[in-house]
C-alpha cells in the first residue's frame, strides 16, 4: 500500500472520509469477496434475521444469504454498498444492501437474530466503541448472538489493535463472551505481501458473544 494512503483507524472521530477515498481508490486489502475462515465454521450458528455491519461489498452477507439466511449489510460507503448491490444481483440473491452508519443503530427500530461484524468494531476506540455497542445492544435480540472478527493487539496492526482484556470490558455488561480465540484469515492477493502474513499467522481475534436474555 502506498505510503499516503493510511487505513483509517481507530481514535479517528469519522472514518469515513478515508474508507471512502479506499473505496474510490482500489479494492481494499480486506475485500477478498467471501467470509473470512472463522465465519464459515460456524456459519451453522448463524441464524436469521442478519445483520452484517460494515459489510463493505457484501461478500460475507452474500455468503449468508445462499444458504437461505435473511440478511441485512449496512456500510456508510456509498461506493461499497453499490458494489455489495451488483454483486448480489450477480448471484441472483434477495439481500437488503443499506447506506447506514453504524454509530446509529442506537436509534434503529429494527432486530436482529444474528450480527456479524467482520473487521468493523476494530475501527473504534473510546466514546465510539461505546457508542457501537449500545447500538448493537439494541439491534440484536436478547440470546441472540454477535460473531466478531477483529484485529488484535499485536503491535505490527496499522492504528494499533484490541486487546483481549479491551475486548471483554466492552462487551461485560449484558452480553456473555462465550468464545474468544485468535484466529487467522485471508487478505485481498494484491496486498498478500503486506498482510499475509499478518493474518494466516493467527492475529486476528474471533468471538462469539451472546446478548444475555
Ligand atoms: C475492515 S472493513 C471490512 C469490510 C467487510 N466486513 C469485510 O469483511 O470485507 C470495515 C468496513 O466497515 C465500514 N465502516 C467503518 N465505519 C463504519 C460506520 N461507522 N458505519 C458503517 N460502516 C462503517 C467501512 O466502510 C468498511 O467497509
Amino acid at each position: 500500500m502506498p505510503e499516503d494512503r493510511e487505513l483509517p483507524m481507530q481514535n479517528e472521530l469519522s472514518a469515513l472520509s478515508g474508507f471512502t477515498k479506499i473505496y474510490a481508490e482500489t479494492n481494499p486489502p480486506w475485500d477478498i469477496g467471501k467470509p473470512q475462515p472463522p465465519f464459515v465454521a460456524v456459519a451453522d450458528q448463524v441464524v436469521s434475521p442478519v445483520l452484517d455491519a460494515g459489510c463493505g461489498t457484501g461478500g460475507t452477507s452474500i455468503f449468508f444469504a445462499a444458504r437461505g439466511e435473511q440478511v441485512t449489510g449496512i456500510d456508510f460507503v456509498e461506493e461499497a454498498i453499490r458494489r455489495a448491490r451488483a454483486r448480489a444481483h450477480e448471484h441472483g440473491l434477495a439481500v437488503e444492501f443499506l447506506v447506514k452508519d453504524a454509530m446509529t443503530l442506537r436509534d434503529w427500530d429494527k432486530s436482529f437474530a444474528s450480527v456479524i461484524d467482520s473487521g468493523l468494531f476494530h475501527v473504534y476506540a473510546g466514546d465510539e466503541r461505546k457508542r457501537y455497542v449500545q447500538g448493537l445492544a439494541r439491534v440484536l435480540r436478547r440470546g441472540g448472538r454477535l460473531f466478531l472478527y477483529s484485529f488484535n493487539d499485536d503491535p505490527a496492526w496499522p492504528g494499533g489493535g484490541v486487546s483481549r482484556q479491551e475486548l471483554c470490558d466492552a462487551f461485560s455488561e449484558g452480553w456473555e463472551v462465550e468464545s474468544l480465540e485468535l484466529a487467522g484469515g485471508e487478505v485481498n492477493p494484491a496486498f498478500e505481501a503486506e498482510f499475509s502474513g499478518m493474518l494466516t499467522n493467527k492475529k486476528m481475534w474471533f468471538a462469539i458473544i451472546r446478548r444475555k436474555e
